[in-house]
């Protein structure tokens, strides 16, 4: 069964953590993208923002959230009341899972199966360990399956002040802490969405649920 847990070290160090990922064969995804792409953001930061996995600049760049859905989920977070650089900002999977269009082409953005998803918890796990965050924010059904489980549906729970996320397995799993959760669509669905602004606008008042906690 594919696992980063072998490239997982002991530790609640964050720059341990993101030297290590660097490195991380735990499942084959690292074959072909370009780099790891870790969480960022401050060690001590109350939020965590939980998305799907690198897209295309977030591989080359080497950061998370930076390229168009980055964007639009700063200025979500902006309208919101909530400062980016307070945020720690990372993905469900690590690395960018995509399909070539063709020899030299556009890389496709592929989503990650299960079998990845529960590859990578491992640094998920530990990068909740390290920041002790009091909010999640997940975004969107990839961040979902991983905190939540398969069986939870975005469209149902979005907006809603829940509660830490607990696998049946280990409940302290994603470190023992007060705390809540927030679900919310992907930034990425907003810029897909029929009605952009509508989308926009209800990314907006789900995040206005975190802030109002805050
Ligand atoms: N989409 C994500 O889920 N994460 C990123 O870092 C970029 C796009
Ligand atoms: Fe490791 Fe996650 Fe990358 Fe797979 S996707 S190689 S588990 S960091």
């Amino acid at each position: 069964r594919p696992t980063a847990e072998p490239f997982v070290p002991a530790t609640t160090d964050l720059g341990e953590l993101r030297a290590a990922a660097a490195g991380c064969r735990g499942c084959h995804l690292y074959e072909d993208a370009t780099q790891t792409v870790f969480g960022e953001g401050p060690a001590r930061a109350r939020v965590i923002m939980v998305g799907e996995q690198p897209g295309d600049q977030e591989d080359r760049r080497g950061e998370p959230f930076v390229g168009p859905a980055g964007k639009l989920l700063d200025r979500a977070l902006g309208e919101a009341g909530i400062d980016r650089s307070l945020v720690y900002v990372t993905n469900t999977v690590k690395h960018f899972k995509f399909k070539q269009a063709g020899p030299g082409k556009r890389r496709i953005h592929a989503t990650p199966d299960r079998v990845e998803i529960t590859a990578c918890r491992p640094w998920l796990v530990a990068e909740f360990a390290a920041v002790r965050p009091t909010a999640v924010v997940v975004l969107g059904a990839t961040a979902a399956k991983a905190l939540f489980g398969a069986s939870f549906r975005i469209t149902r729970s979005r907006g809603e002040v829940l509660p830490w996320p607990a696998s049946a397995q280990n409940p302290a799993e994603f470190a023992p802490t007060e705390g809540f959760a927030v679900a919310t669509i992907h930034p990425s669905a907003v810029l897909r969405a029929d009605d952009r602004e509508q989308a926009f606008d209800g990314l907006v008042a789900d995040l206005k649920v975190v802030a109002e906690q805050l």
